[in-house]
């Protein structure tokens, strides 16, 4: 919640005043009116992803991170990224690529580009010049050349991969979200069909919580089992196809 002088919250446990917060450190606790008792803290970033009205489905915290040190998302990097949906994972890029990078985020649907666009306005109290959000179709085109990165979270990511080819720079990083495994075979299909890609690599993620407290020592109860698969491709100089032998990672 935004706090304003002067407002009361109501909540379950009890309303309070947001002037009983207001020039308070972070991690202050205050007490509803009904003897409740709430811990003020700025949402983190997972936090905001996780919690905000949205639309279409963002990625998970727990993938964002892997994605950012798997593609290699880095201080300065020239990213592309389709589609936009909620802004999560343009999010995510826009704070690893940071003012000296930019961030190009293309989204099909023009009322998702502006859900978008309002809630990294939100986020970091105004549009970032080393962003650009595109309303567009990445599978029938990409405008970018010599990317660093091209990040692909949409159903049909195989559908990009022509523009893909020739939006990278030789040693660039695709990546594709793909909650079904059947889209990462069409998607690695595609990839070798079209050749000038190498080291493919796909992994899922599981992260189990845990229960820390007293004797309960053990692994929570629920979890979120399967978000999606990430898969990972460089760009290579020529039009071959390079497989590596093994596991990856
Ligand atoms: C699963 S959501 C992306 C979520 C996003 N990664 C996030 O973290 O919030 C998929 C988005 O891709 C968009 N989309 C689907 N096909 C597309 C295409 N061909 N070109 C651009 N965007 C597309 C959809 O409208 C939807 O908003």
């Amino acid at each position: 919640m935004r706090l304003k002088a002067g407002s009361t919250q109501s909540l379950h446990s009890g309303a309070f005043a947001h002037d009983d917060l207001i020039g308070q450190p972070e991690g202050t606790i205050v007490a509803t009116r009904m003897g409740s008792k709430l811990l003020a803290l700025r949402p983190t970033f997972a936090e905001q992803v996780v919690e905000r009205k949205r639309r279409a489905q963002p990625i998970y915290p727990k993938d964002l991170g892997a994605i950012l040190v798997h593609a290699d998302i880095h201080p300065g990097a020239r990213v592309v990224e389709a589609g936009t949906g909620t802004g999560a994972l343009t999010l995510a890029a826009l704070r690893a690529v940071g003012p000296e990078g930019h961030v190009t985020s293309y989204e099909a649907r023009p009322e998702f580009s502006e859900a978008a666009r309002e809630a990294i306005e939100q986020t970091l109290g105004g549009l970032p010049s080393y962003l650009t959000l595109k309303v567009g179709d990445v599978y029938l085109g990409i405008e970018e050349r010599d990317v660093d990165r091209v990040l692909l979270d949409l159903p049909e990511p195989w559908q990009a991969v022509p523009h893909v080819a020739v939006a990278l720079r030789p040693g660039g990083i695709v990546f594709a979200h793909c909650p079904n495994v059947s889209q990462v075979q069409r998607f690695c299909d595609a990839l070798r069909e079209r050749g000038g890609f190498g080291m493919l690599e796909t992994v899922e993620l599981l992260e189990r919580g845990w229960t820390v407290r007293g004797r309960s020592l053990r692994p929570s109860h629920r979890m979120v089992a399967h978000t999606g698969f990430l898969t990972f491709a460089r760009r290579l100089a020529g039009d071959d196809v390079f497989e590596t032998e093994g596991e990856g990672f």
